[in-house]
């Protein structure tokens, strides 16, 4: 599709969003609406309302798991959260990879494109309970409720950050800061050299690849795409496999080691390397570009809200409430297509038949107006401000919430507390990056004292 701003040169802005950066004119029809094509992410809120008025469930006919079934795109927030918490009537996708591998390992082949992660989650979370356990066990005292036991290294990474460019009066805000910090948390964490970090963040690209360059809301990437993927990793897995192995004969105090000797009660077993390896990848790929974008976003909320500096300043009690807002107006995780249908289904009066693929669109959700009062509002005196859909919900919502949470709030009370403010520096563009999650390229701030 093109549209009418097609062949126009981005502009710099001092606040946004850029409507002139997209090909794709900004829709005013729901027959518009685009949520998957190059350019969409410019025009994503202006779309959602359109679709909760007049289309709330959107077919995509052919886009199912099989070319004869659909996908359809959920918007609102009752269906999908009705979605996350039913794992049997909507079973994760992931199954049915799983069961072609299994299939595939129990008469000898191997699959091409088998990565680490997958073939780990054979073994370790096939089902919805050994899911469970694998959650509890594995990642819970890490990235879970556990994740407070990070908080000293957390504040280390935010300061040493801030100390680069404290008295500079602009800076990229993305890649001073936002880019970096879950970088140098996750790496801490895990256990890999920091000195490591350009290297891993190379990997850490190729692993989230299809979310950014994968077509349509399947993600999906093209042969030759894939291949350059998998051969990427094959770099990482051997990186890893290295760490995993120096690490089980002589552990230290991080993530890898203590996966390494861990008894895992659910199977009553230690783990693999390649188990080891797979948890490691799952951790990469959910833990760097999320938060980024959540820091990034909430930086801009910051600068389109003249007087939220001085708030969240003088009560920081306040941040917590900041902090799910911003995520709940700016979903960095816009929407996966994850779920299947077991059964015939009707979502706000569409017929959907089992066996479809469904695309929780949580960047809607958390605007739906039938779930919040002036859902475009930043209100920090919202009620239950954590029903949003950010880290989706049920059995199986995100397992590194805990640590994201904690990155974001001890990063705020800091920059609160060591920088005079900040605001839109005049070089701007607001140009979005291409895939599925929300969060710009670039964000050029001046530091200065706060409106
Ligand atoms: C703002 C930051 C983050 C957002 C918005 C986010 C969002 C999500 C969402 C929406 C899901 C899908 C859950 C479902 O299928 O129901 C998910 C899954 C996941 N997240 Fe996060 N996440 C964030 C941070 C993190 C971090 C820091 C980690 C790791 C330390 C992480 C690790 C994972 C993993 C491993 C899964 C897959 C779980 C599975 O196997 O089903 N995420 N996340």
């Amino acid at each position: 599709m093109s549209g009418k701003n097609a062949g126009k040169a981005p502009v710099t802005s001092t606040s946004g969003p850029n409507h002139e950066l997209s090909a794709l004119a900004c829709p005013r029809h729901v027959h518009e609406v685009d949520l998957f094509s190059g350019g969409a992410q410019e025009h994503w809120y202006e779309a959602y309302p359109l679709l909760h008025e007049a289309m709330p469930v959107v077919r995509l006919k052919g886009e199912g798991p099989t070319p004869d079934t659909d996908g359809f795109i959920l918007t609102k927030h009752e269906d999908i959260a009705r979605v996350v918490k039913d794992p049997e009537r909507f079973p994760p996708r992931l199954h049915e990879a799983i069961a072609q591998i299994e299939q595939a390992q129990n008469s000898g082949k191997t699959l091409p494109g088998v990565n680490a992660m997958l073939a780990s989650m054979v073994t370790l979370r096939p089902t919805h309970e050994l899911y469970r356990s694998h959650r509890q066990e594995l990642t819970d005292p890490w990235v879970g409720p556990g994740a407070s036991r990070h908080t000293d290294m957390i504040q280390d990474c935010a300061h040493r950050l801030i100390d680069r460019f404290i008295g500079a009066p602009h800076i990229d805000f993305v890649q001073q800061f936002a880019r970096p910090l879950p970088q140098m948390v996750m790496a801490n964490m895990l256990g890999f050299p920091e000195d490591d970090i350009p290297q891993l963040a190379e990997w850490g690209n190729a692993q989230v690849a299809a979310f950014v360059y994968g077509k349509g809301h399947r993600n999906l990437l093209s042969q030759a795409e894939s291949e350059a993927q998998f051969e990427k990793l094959e770099a990482f897995k051997a990186y890893v496999q290295a760490h995993v192995a120096a690490k089980r004969a002589q552990p230290q105090d991080d993530m890898i080691s203590w996966l390494t000797q861990v008894h895992y009660e659910a199977l009553d077993r230690p783990l693999t390397d390649l188990e080891v390896n797979g948890v490691v990848y799952a951790m990469i790929i959910g833990g760097l570009e999320t938060t980024q974008y959540a820091l990034e976003e909430a930086a801009q909320l910051i600068c389109d809200h003249p007087g939220l500096w001085h708030t969240l300043k003088s009560q920081p009690t306040l941040i917590r409430n900041f902090v799910e807002e911003s995520m709940r107006l700016r979903s960095p995780t816009q929407g996966l297509s994850t779920r299947l249908t077991a059964q015939d289904e009707v979502f706000q009066g569409v017929k959907v038949p089992k066996g479809s693929l469904l695309h929780l669109r949580f960047g809607a959700g958390n605007v739906d107006p039938d779930e919040w009062d002036c859902p475009f509002d930043l209100n920090l005196a919202r009620k239950a401000l954590t029903r949003h859909l950010v880290f989706s919900a049920g059995p199986r919502v995100c397992p590194g919430a805990g640590i994201s949470r904690l990155e974001q709030n001890l990063a705020w009370a800091i920059l609160l507390e060591r920088l005079p403010g900040i605001r839109y520096a005049p070089n701007n563009t607001f140009e979005h990056q291409p895939g599925i999650m929300l969060g710009t390229l670039a964000l050029h701030l001046d530091i200065t004292g706060a409106d």
